[in-house]
Parts: structure tokens; sequence; C-alpha cells
């Protein structure tokens, strides 16, 4: 089938390059000509495992093509998706204006039959906005023009996997012919046995809220259950795996940590929130979810200035600043948000990232960069990790213990085995879990001593 996807940002591209994989002739259109150029190049703008395998292989094919310019992607596309960015506002609400222009293209630009599918995580009640903006634009396409809601479940990161091998395909459809032509399209898919719902369009919208929504509310809860485990002398991580073993509650997302950050749990959590309020329910759990998730960030900060004093003079390594591992992505990072609380404190903070430095430095300049976990370590009075990269599990804890001026590791992901850290010589605070002391190093000075000459002197008194 013919696809043009409105929108080249993580879902776009991610789209626009699978579909292409499924056998459809895919155009991506980008008002961004750099962009365009980039892709056309066959470079991906942002890092995704598997994703330049995959864009490579669309242009080589000549399946997946780019373009800024509408009127070459529109016409006599049968499905057209739109992904590009609602970010959110100073009131908490998305922004719908590019939804708004990229349906105005659409509109504008289309010559036959087509289903027009809102994939960007968008409020409930935006198909209905789009029917009308189609309505508004070219009267007698209405007909011609149906629209549909496809949300993504994707997650940043296993983007490709998520929708090459989804768990579910969700699709609000009101119109027979629409309903055939998006079978259709996922029909490669579903012939795998892959999930397909077909709902009604206020549902799939509802549906897409609720499973963010759900998720942020669960890893909220581990982290108020930190919160309590601290006080009680429990360990969350042991918690959470006791509630895991029951398979309605099963172990996923309940890591306690640093909180939720990213562009679209903390984004959904308040724009449903606000949805709910404007249809007339006051949605008081999810204002405790952004609650408790804030509250996770400054049980870190606090957490680092109890162990330090003062944070003014005092040098701060903090491993991982992308919102989570494999991605560079830093946008509502709360590894960023905590540096940015250590900055303002007064604390220099060094940051080393697999992937997610250039970001960083771009959102935040002053922040300094090490080109390695135990460069940023060198000199630190203390070492925060804040993202759980595969990489930073494997750390060498005696040379980075070498490295710091002070012992002092928090582990805001509890990432890392407490016993081993601790045996290389750190005092280890994790997240919910009880504060673990390094073996006070008397003995070791005791040895280095009888080495030398007062020790030897010391050694024949006795
Ligand atoms: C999320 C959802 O998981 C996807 O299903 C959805 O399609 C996507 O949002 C979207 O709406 O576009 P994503 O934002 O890529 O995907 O990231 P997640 O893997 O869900 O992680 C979100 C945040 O929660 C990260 O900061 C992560 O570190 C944090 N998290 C996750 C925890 O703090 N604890 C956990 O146990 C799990």
């Amino acid at each position: 089938m013919r696809v043009c996807v409105i929108g080249t940002g993580h879902v776009g591209l991610v789209t626009a390059v699978a579909l292409a994989h499924l056998g459809h002739e895919v155009v991506g259109l980008d008002s961004d000509p750099e962009r365009v150029a980039t892709l056309r190049a066959g470079r991906a703008p942002f890092f995704e495992p598997g994703l330049d395998h995959l864009l490579a292989a669309g242009l080589a094919s000549g399946r997946v093509a780019f373009t800024d310019d509408a009127a070459a992607a529109v016409p006599g596309a049968e499905v057209c998706f739109i992904c590009v960015g609602t970010p959110p506002k100073a009131s908490g609400q998305a922004s719908l204006v590019a939804v708004e222009r990229a349906t105005r293209a659409v509109a504008h630009h289309a010559t036959g039959p087509a289903v027009v599918v809102e994939k960007s995580t968008v409020p409930a009640g935006t198909a209905w906005r789009i029917t009308r903006t189609i309505a508004n634009e070219r009267p007698e396409l209405a007909g011609l023009l149906h629209v549909a809601s496809n949300p993504e479940f994707l997650r940043e990161g296993r983007a490709i996997e998520d929708t090459l091998s989804p768990d579910r395909i969700l699709v609000g459809v009101e119109d027979a012919w629409a309903a055939a032509r998006l079978r259709e399209l996922y029909r490669p898919l579903t012939e795998q046995g892959y999930p397909y719902f077909e709902t009604t369009i206020a549902t799939a919208e509802i549906a897409k809220h609720a499973c963010n929504a759900f998720l942020a509310m669960k890893i909220s809860f581990a982290n108020a259950l930190a919160r309590i485990c601290e006080a009680a002398g429990a360990d969350v991580t042991d918690v959470t795996a006791v509630m895991g073993a029951d398979p309605r509650i099963n172990p996923h997302f309940l890591a306690a940590g640093l909180g939720y950050g990213g562009f679209c749990f903390p984004k959904d959590v308040q724009a449903f929130e606000r949805l709910a309020g404007e249809l007339g329910y006051d949605f008081a759990l999810l204002r405790a979810v952004a609650a408790a998730n804030d509250d996770a960030l400054h049980a870190v900060f606090a957490k680092i200035e109890h162990a330090l004093w003062n944070l003014e003079d005092k040098r701060i390594a903090l491993l991982g600043v992308a919102f989570k591992p494999d991605t560079d992505d830093v946008r509502f990072s709360p590894a960023l948000r905590l540096a940015e609380l250590l900055l303002a404190a007064g604390a220099e903070v060094v940051a080393y990232d697999p992937a997610a430095l250039p970001n960083a430095l771009a959102e935040q300049p002053a922040l300094r960069s090490a080109p390695d976990p135990y460069a940023a370590a060198a000199g630190a009075h203390c070492v925060v990790l804040c993202t759980e990269w595969g990489e930073l599990a494997r750390l060498d804890l005696a040379r980075l213990r070498a490295a710091v001026a002070y012992p002092i590791l928090i582990d805001a992901r509890n990432l890392l085995d407490p016993d081993e850290v601790v045996a290389a010589g750190f005092t280890v605070h994790g997240v919910g879990r009880p504060p673990r002391e390094a073996a006070p190093p008397v003995e070791a000075f005791r040895r280095e001593v009888d080495g030398t000459a007062v020790g030897a002197a010391r050694m024949r008194l006795r």
C-alpha cells in the first residue's frame, strides 16, 4: 500500500521504516529540510537500536523516501499517518498546533480516498477535531477522508522491536472502508498472530492514555513504597520481587529509583489528568502519581546532600544522563533534572553517558562531561548512578574506588549489587533499601603503616 507518514521523529521514523520493511511504499514527510537531507543520506537523526539498518534497507529497496513537500507525499497515499510532536504547553495540555497543520496539509493535497490516522499521542477528542478541520478545509473531501486512531505502544530503545513484534495493535476506526484498509496495512503482522484490537475512536484514544498512566502509576507506587521501606528498614527490591511474583501484579515497571522521565509519561500523565478534569472527572490519583514522581527525585537529591553536608565545593560524578538506557534522549530526564538541582546548589557536576552527552550538554551547558565513568569519577566526592545502562552495571568498582576522593556511591537505580560495592570500599546508598557503610579502612591503614619504618619500630616496641 502507499503510505504517507507526517513527522519523522521517534514515532514517525520508526513507523515509516517498519512499514517499508513490511512491504509498503512509504514517503516520510517532514517540514525540516535539514532533517530530510539527513534521512535521505541514510542517517537517523537520533539513536535507536536497529533503526540505521532498517533505514538503509528501506532506502536501498526504494520502499522508503523522504521529502519536505506535502504535494509530493500526500497525493495517492491510501493511509496518511500524523506523527508530529505534541509538546506540553505551560498549562500541562498537549499543544496540537502541529497536528492541525498536518491535517490541513493532508486535506489540501489529498486527491482520492484515504485514511487519516492519528498516531501522535493526543488527548481524546482529537480525531473529532481532525475530522472537523478536514470538513472546513475541503468540504468536498469530507466523505473521502476517514479519520482513525492508531496509538503506538513503542518504547524508546526498543522501538523497532515493539513495532515489528507488537504485544498489541490498536485501531480506533468507525468507517468500514477505512477499517478494511488498516487491516490490510497490518496484515503482515496479524498473519504472524500479533493481537489486533479494533475499537471506536474514543476507546482507542482513552486506551492509550490509560496504558501510559497505569504504567506511570506502577512506578510511582514503587517509589512511594521505597520511602516507606527506608523508614522501616526494609528493602524495596525484595518487596517488589514478592509483589511481582503474583501474576496479577507482574514484576514489570516496579523498579524504584529516580522516577519516570522521557517525552511520554510526564506529559501524558499531566495531559490525562487535565483531560479528565475537562470531562468532569477529578482524577486525583494521577496528581498523586506525578507528585510521587517528583518526590522520588527530591529524595535522591536529599540523600546526596545528607551524605556530603555542603554541596558547594563538592564534585559529583553523574553516571548516566539519558532518561533511560539505550537512548540518547534527555527530554524530561530525571538524571538531568538531578544534575540541575546539584548545579543550582553549587556543586560541580561531571557527567558520563554512553550516548546522551551531546544532547545533555546542549540542554545544560554548565554540565562538565567525561569520556568514561572513571574519568568522571576522578576526584569526585560522590558518584551518583542515574541511568541503568548495561555498561554501568559492569563497572570496574576497584578502578572507580581508586579514582574518587570520597568513597560514596548513590545508586539511584538500584543497579549494582550492594555487597560488591561495599567490598570495593564504597559506602552505598540505594533507593528504598538500607544504606551500607564501607568496611572501616582502619585495618588497611594499619597494614599500610606496618610496612613503613614507623610501623616496623612500633612492631619492635610491641
Ligand atoms: C513509554 C511506554 O512504555 C510505551 O509503551 C509508550 O508507547 C511510550 O511511552 C509513548 O507513549 O510513546 P518510553 O517513554 O520510551 O515508553 O519509556 P519507558 O520504557 O516506558 O520508561 C519511561 C520512564 O520510566 C523512564 O524514565 C524509565 O527509567 C522509568 N521507569 C521505568 C522506572 O523508573 N521504573 C520502572 O520500573 C520502569
